[in-house]
């Protein structure tokens, strides 16, 4: 059984346990989108990220088996280095998932492939709008402990952009140039899992579900229809203890 709380004011679905449980619950959401999807006749859109989550996530999906065959992956950001450099989210993904389960790359779409960022960003999104009005089913998310998500940085400009991709020019956490997802289409997506683990995030995570935050995860839960975050304790730990359920 998991401890889930629906926070009072946000509404956000909020899932407090120890990552190796998170993960699990993670693989079930992959799982579900599948599963529509192949009800539906056509590949299920996944977008994921870097950092920890992806390093305690990914390693699980290897267990999906043929359900692989109806995916597609994608990134919600991704930094401009070369997709063989140790700093690349798709190498990091290709080394804990894609290689261990041998799958075919011709699903996976990687988001900065050496061309100028603003390039990338453009082909990004084309290859996005061609594939369905609504491209991406899940996303899954980390938390910085400034409170971005993807390379969406607090204050920043492209916040309020119109478009799907945008390049990141000057990121504060390195490397300073990448490629992002935008808060727009991040919204519009069905499912939304946002992941932070360890005490460092645990005042972002606060004051993201309890103020008027302008944060980009504040935002975030704000727009988008169906987010939830997994939290482990330590991340969980400044949450105020009202509104639990158990299911
Ligand atoms: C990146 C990420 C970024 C990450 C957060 C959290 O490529 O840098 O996609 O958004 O998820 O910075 O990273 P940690 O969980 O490692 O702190």
């Amino acid at each position: 059984m998991c401890q889930t709380r629906t926070h009072m004011k946000s509404g956000v679905n909020v899932i407090i346990e120890a990552i190796d449980v998170l993960s699990e619950l993670f693989v079930r959401e992959v799982v579900e989108i599948i599963d529509q999807a192949r009800n539906k006749n056509r590949c299920a859109g996944l977008a994921i990220s870097g950092g920890s989550v992806a390093d305690r996530f990914l390693p699980s999906l290897c267990q999906l088996g043929e359900g692989l065959e109806h995916l597609e992956i994608f990134w919600c950001d991704e930094r401009a280095v070369p997709v063989t450099d140790s700093q690349s989210n798709y190498h990091q993904a290709k080394q804990l998932w894609f290689d261990p389960a041998g799958l075919s790359l011709a699903r996976v779409f990687p988001m900065f492939q050496g061309t100028d960022l603003e390039q990338a960003a453009m082909d990004y999104e084309l290859v996005l709008r061609k594939r369905a009005e609504r491209p991406l089913d899940l996303v899954l998310l980390g938390l910085g402990p400034d409170g971005h998500i993807a390379s969406l940085f607090p204050g920043s400009a492209i916040l309020g952009s119109r478009r799907w991709v945008e390049p990141v020019y000057q990121a504060p956490k390195p490397p300073p140039e990448r490629v992002t997802l935008t808060l727009n289409l991040l919204a519009s997506t069905p499912h939304v899992v946002v992941a932070a683990f360890g005490e460092s995030k645990a005042s972002v995570v606060a004051g993201a579900l309890t103020n008027d935050s302008d944060l980009p995860l504040a935002q975030l839960l704000r727009q988008a229809p169906h987010a939830v975050l997994f939290l482990d304790h330590a991340a969980a730990s400044k949450l105020p203890s009202t509104g639990s359920t158990q299911y």
